[in-house]
């Protein structure tokens, strides 16, 4: 471990004046997130409320403002490699897998940092066993749902500390995302931190600790989980239109 790493900090993950811009468009102002070791913390907001863009910035694949540190260390100036050897990893929105690479080697490209690969990836296998049975095919010739558990799988192969995920349910049918939500709670016991953004905002919360809630750009609320899930306000807020 590094020098600068502070062992007594519980903190994970520590967003400190976030801000990311495109152009002209302020995505997000001011962002200040804290994910505890061994928690699950999730972002939740009507689209277009910057919350891949948080995530994004928080790996360095957007520019940003503010700091973010990772396991009590500033790792503001790591580059998105770094970043995953440091043990930070983002499984981004959409379904971004090597389509002409097969599964086996997603995998593989994906635990290339990893110390127990093989290990990991054996965890995967069994938690989506559609991924054994076409372990040497194309990545390309998978279901959208498919690839989408590849690239959750993926990106758990690097063993991470903690993780970012971008609606890791997106598009699933309801058996895999139990299967996804599963594989969350597991990452939990096993000591991973993770961040998750999540439209299925009842399920995100049962499955976090804290919740944030963002829109335009900021966070708007913050709280436990159960003091989000009852909190009437929130719900003809942000998500009315959806319940
Ligand atoms: N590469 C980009 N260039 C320009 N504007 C962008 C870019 N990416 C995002 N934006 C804008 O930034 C704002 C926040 O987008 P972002 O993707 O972070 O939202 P989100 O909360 O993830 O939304 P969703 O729930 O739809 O995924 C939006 O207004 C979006 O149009
Ligand atoms: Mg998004």
């Amino acid at each position: 471990m590094h020098d600068t790493v502070d062992k007594t900090d519980q903190s994970a993950l520590v967003l400190r004046g976030l801000g990311v811009s495109y152009g002209v468009i302020q995505a997000v102002r001011g962002l200040e997130l804290t994910v505890n070791r061994g928690e699950i913390v999730t972002l939740i907001g009507p689209n277009g409320a910057g919350k891949s863009s948080t995530l994004m910035a928080t790996v360095g694949l957007a520019d940003r403002e503010g700091t973010v540190e990772l396991l009590g260390q500033d790792v503001s100036e790591f580059g998105t490699e770094q970043l995953v050897r440091a043990g930070l990893t983002l499984s981004p929105e959409g379904r971004r897998i090597f389509p002409y690479l097969t599964i086996a080697e997603n995998l593989r490209l994906g635990g290339a940092t990893a110390k127990n690969p093989k290990e990991i990836e054996q965890r995967m296998l069994e938690r989506f066993p559609k991924l054994r049975a076409r372990y040497t095919q194309t990545a390309g010739t998978l279901s959208g749902g498919e690839q989408q558990m590849l690239a959750i799988a993926r990106a758990l192969m690097s063993d991470p500390k903690v993780v970012l995920l971008d609606e890791p349910s997106l598009g699933l049918a309801p058996k895999i995302v139990d299967a996804i939500f599963e594989t969350i709670a597991d990452l939990k016991t096993l000591g991973i931190s993770v961040l998750l953004v999540e439209q299925d905002v009842e399920r995100a919360l049962q499955i976090a600790d804290r919740g944030y809630v963002m829109s335009h750009g900021e966070i708007q609320v913050q709280g436990s989980s159960s003091d989000l899930l009852t909190n009437t306000d929130l719900k003809d807020m942000f998500f009315g239109e959806r319940k």
